[in-house]
């Protein structure tokens, strides 16, 4: 039985996240009895190969039965906010524990950051194409995300140029996500500097830096943001999801530089909200501590996994008319061009017909960005090396069938 509906806010009912989306068709064909090859989620645990390292899990279990089963103080574990400051130190600035804020992944770092910035009117100025909440929170306070190019020629470096002409008074946030999700791209440093030079001249706005894939960088060629200004107030985010692999503890931090003093209300703001949300998880925070205070040499030999399996998709790509592909210089996505007329006006329509007829599931790249990302298709290079050929002579297959 349907009763009359109880009405939905519209905040709830336009919101979408491509890269869940396309799980619901998939998971229909699963529940038939198909096998999918999945492309498509940038979660390292549900692939082989890239397991939590088992000190960190010791720790979490430790923690658990050591009784730290209660609430923690809102900003997160002292221990942890002061590993966290030395990290950050390590990248080049002069970071405090008291600058570093624990939350429940960089997804409620966003939340928190956008609720506490911005009103009516303002802007969020993002990349294109982008990670989806960058443009699915904001409209939630009012807020519009407008977003710059990414040069889909020229490695999607930043275009500058479109940078400028898009920034104006009402810009509250200019977004950098870096490695990018879902180009695999990797701003250097004199890229990071002119944007830094941009943004100087906007006194309300800052940098959000989303350098959560900062230790998959393969070009070594990335610099955190915040190292590079002397002036312009810059909010880094990191966590444990990805360069720890352990996305499920949902733990990440916001962490504030804020060298020309400029951030005292913003500050505020953030820790009333972070204090209305009590904390993050107990357990998990001491698990991220024992990651950030143990050997990390483990680390390389997880990158260059990453790193084996992007070379196979690269030299796949490449030899599949059709497609097209940037190399990538950093976290475990790439961004493939639909070359093909037939589909490059329509990836989402390839996408879910690759699903059903090659059962191998990939992100259509207009989610990413409507107008930037059209044309394009997501994969993550996750899988085993026979996984992504698997699923390459499956993508070359279907491309054949309907040329
Ligand atoms: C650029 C970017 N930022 C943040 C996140 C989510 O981070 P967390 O798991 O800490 O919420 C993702 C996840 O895919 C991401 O790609």
């Amino acid at each position: 039985m349907t009763g009359e509906q109880i009405p939905v806010a519209p905040r709830a009912s336009n919101i979408e996240y491509a890269i869940r989306d396309v799980v619901v068709p998939a998971t229909k064909l699963e529940s038939e009895g198909h096998t999918i090859l999945k492309l498509n989620i940038g979660d390292p645990i549900a692939y082989p190969g890239l397991p939590t390292p088992e000190h960190m899990v010791e720790a979490y279990v430790q923690a658990l039965r050591d009784g730290n089963n209660g609430y923690s103080p809102s900003y997160g574990i002292p221990s942890l906010r002061s590993a966290l400051a030395r990290d950050e130190q390590r990248k080049g600035w002069a970071a405090t524990a008291e600058d570093i804020y624990v939350c429940h992944g960089v997804t409620e770092a966003l939340q928190i950051l956008f609720a506490a910035v911005l009103c009516d009117g303002d802007k969020v100025l993002a990349p294109g194409p982008h990670y989806p909440p960058y443009m699915a929170y904001p409209q939630m306070y009012g807020a519009t995300t407008v977003e710059y190019r990414l040069k889909p020629d020229d490695g999607w470096k930043l275009d500058l140029e479109d940078i400028k002409s898009k920034m104006d008074d009402s810009v509250r946030l200019l977004v950098l996500i870096n490695p990018n999700n879902p180009c695999g791209s990797v701003a250097n440093e004199s890229e990071i500097k002119a944007l830094l030079e941009i943004a100087r001249n906007y006194p309300k706005c800052m940098i959000v830096a989303d350098e959560i894939y900062d230790g998959l960088d393969f070009t070594g060629e990335h610099v955190s943001v915040a190292s590079c200004s002397n002036d312009v107030p810059v909010v880094s985010l990191n966590g444990v999801s990805k360069v720890y692999y352990a996305p499920g503890w949902r733990i990440g931090y916001m962490a504030l530089h804020d060298p020309s003093g400029c951030l005292h209300l913003v500050r505020d703001g953030i820790e009333r909200m972070l204090r209305a949300r009590l904390c993050a998880s107990t357990p998990a925070q001491l698990g991220y501590l024992a990651g950030l205070e143990s050997d990390r040499s483990w680390m390389k030999d997880y990158a260059s996994k990453v790193v084996q399996q992007r070379d196979v998709c690269i030299d796949r790509i490449r030899s599949i008319e059709g497609l097209e592909v940037q190399s990538s210089g950093g976290a475990f996505y790439m961004f493939v061009k639909l070359t093909d007329p037939k589909w490059a006006n329509d990836d989402k329509q390839f996408v879910l017909d690759l699903l059903h007829e090659e059962h191998v599931l990939v992100v259509h790249g207009s989610g990413f960005s409507p107008e930037l990302g059209k044309g394009h298709f997501r994969i993550v290079c996750l899988p085993e090396p026979d996984v992504l050929n698997d699923a390459f002579d499956r993508i070359e297959r279907f491309l054949i069938r309907h040329r």
